[in-house]
């Protein structure tokens, strides 16, 4: 039985067996309390076991780590903090730990500490919690889609295209690096590659939804993307999960609206099936904060913050707007930015994002019509010829949460787009395709997952919202 349902049931007398790994052992003249853990909830069960009964080998061998096999019969806890426990009859050890060397001694560990051994830190209750929220937020976001009757489309991973166009791929390729086959004019021979061409890992899955939109309506693309930018920071990874909606006849209105829908339905969600698991998260943040100086605590612990962005209309301003306000702002005249914003036309650092969405507005933000020069080539050009319908979606804590944006659907004006921003046609010409035949507007964005995860769990670091982390420099486990 899972540990899960067990702290629920109220079975007493009723056998049981329960399996899972050791968190703690207490051992006082005749008994031995054991919390055991399974992954099913962030609670442990208690074991109690009369050493009258267990050999003493085999209770010499249930240490921290050590999985066991127990069988026993519930009953109503005498104790505070649960209801149910349970009596041991019978222990199996089916793998020890030695205590010299398990490293997860129940002890405050790192986090930092706690990466280096990725292949142990779900049996930590930080990451159990983590990883159940993250599960949850997966399944979460395939309700919401089938439930507004999208569609789910697997984009290749594998690509001969640069969606973004950021130039930020890493290649995939079978050729033998130490001897590769030249042409005459002594560049390399992509034609005896695997595929025949030059390929790389994706960076989205954005063009290949936006072919499945123009037919199926509304879809969603929810996969690995890779992006080989070197920003060794807490919000970027050079491996993460894209959610891409794409719908055909969504304007950039549109395309807002769902991106908040969805935000809030996730978070709703996160709320009412993840409580123990945030309600730990929630203690463990208050204790990180109590470390550190009084201006640069939350505001908010987690539970109060995730309610008040579900409260609150996301505040949707342009990015000319956005300009103005950082111009005009006091860390901006006080010299306080590391990047100052000088002039309409600069890219937005995650420092000025941030400013906008905390100290600001104080809720999320979403800025609009941003600079064409500074986002990608397939965005709708506006009629000032100048600014592109984007829109991102800022967050606290995070900075940008969401990119998206009606597409350009004119055919004249796209090849433009791309000539300007030095796209190659050759590659794209199934895209062009589309605005060729049948074209429509649509829009789509993307949700970072890991920023998502952030978000929700309320961690720091992106490292330590998904499982495995690939960053520059490491790529372990
Ligand atoms: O803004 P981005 O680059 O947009 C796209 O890729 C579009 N094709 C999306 C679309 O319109 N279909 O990335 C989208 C989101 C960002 O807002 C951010 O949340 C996340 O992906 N993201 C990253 N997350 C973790 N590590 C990185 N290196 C990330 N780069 C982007
Ligand atoms: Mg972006």
């Amino acid at each position: 039985m899972k540990i899960k349902e067990i702290l629920i049931s109220e079975n007493y007398g009723d056998s049981v067996v329960v399996k899972g790994w050791v968190r703690t052992k207490r051992t006082s003249k005749n008994v031995a309390f054991i919390a055991l853990n399974d992954g099913s909830t962030i609670h442990n069960v208690q074991v109690v076991v009369d050493l009258n009964d267990i050999s003493e080998e085999t209770i010499q061998d249930v240490t921290t780590g050590a999985s066991v096999a127990i069988e026993g019969v519930m009953i109503e806890s005498p104790g505070s903090g649960q209801h149910v426990e349970i009596n041991a009859r019978k222990i199996e050890v089916l793998g020890k730990a030695d205590p010299e060397k398990y490293p997860l001694q129940p002890k405050k560990h790192s986090l930092e500490f706690l990466r280096e051994k990725a292949h142990l830190r779900f049996r930590t209750n930080t990451f159990g919690a983590i990883t159940r929220v993250r599960h949850a937020m997966i399944f979460a976001i395939h309700q919401f889609f089938n439930d507004k009757g999208f569609y789910n489309i697997h984009t290749p991973i594998i690509t001969g295209s640069d969606a973004e166009g950021a130039g930020e791929m890493f290649r995939v390729t079978t050729l033998d690096l130490d001897n590769l086959p030249r042409k005459e004019d002594g560049t390399i021979n992509y034609e005896e590659d695997f595929f025949g061409k030059e390929t790389n890992l994706t960076v989205s899955g954005q063009l290949e939804a936006e072919l499945a939109a123009l037919a199926m309506g509304e879809v969603y693309t929810f996969g690995p993307t890779f992006r080989a930018e070197n920003s060794n920071t807490s919000r970027h990874l050079a491996e993460f999960w894209m959610i891409e909606p794409e719908m055909a006849f969504y304007d950039i209105h549109d395309d807002m609206d769902l991106a908040e829908e969805m935000l809030k339905y996730l978070i709703r969600y996160a709320l009412k099936h993840c409580l123990d698991d945030l309600n730990f998260l929630s203690k463990r943040l208050q204790e990180e904060e109590k470390n550190k100086k009084q201006e640069d605590r939350a505001p908010m612990e987690l539970i109060e913050k995730l309610n008040f962005v579900l409260e609150n209309k996301f505040e949707r301003i342009t990015y000319t707007q956005a300009i103005e306000i950082l111009m005009n702002s006091k860390p901006n005249k006080k010299k306080k930015f590391q990047f100052p914003v000088d002039k309409w036309g600069i890219d937005m650092q995650s420092e000025h994002e941030r400013y906008l969405v905390e100290k600001h507005f104080q809720k999320p933000v979403i800025v609009t019509d941003y600079p064409k020069e500074i986002k990608a080539f397939y965005m709708k050009v506006n009629e000032d010829g100048k600014t592109v319908r984007a829109m991102d979606v800022l967050f606290p804590q995070i900075g940008e949460i969401i990119g998206g944006s009606q597409r350009e659907e004119k055919y004249d004006v796209l090849l433009k787009r791309m000539h300007e921003m030095s796209v190659p046609e050759k590659e794209l010409w199934w895209y062009l395709e589309t605005r060729k035949f049948g074209t429509v507007p649509h829009a789509g964005f993307g949700l970072g997952f890991e920023r998502l995860m952030l978000f929700v769990t309320g961690m720091g670091n992106i490292r330590d919202v998904i499982p495995f982390p690939r960053t520059p420099q490491n790529a372990e486990f």
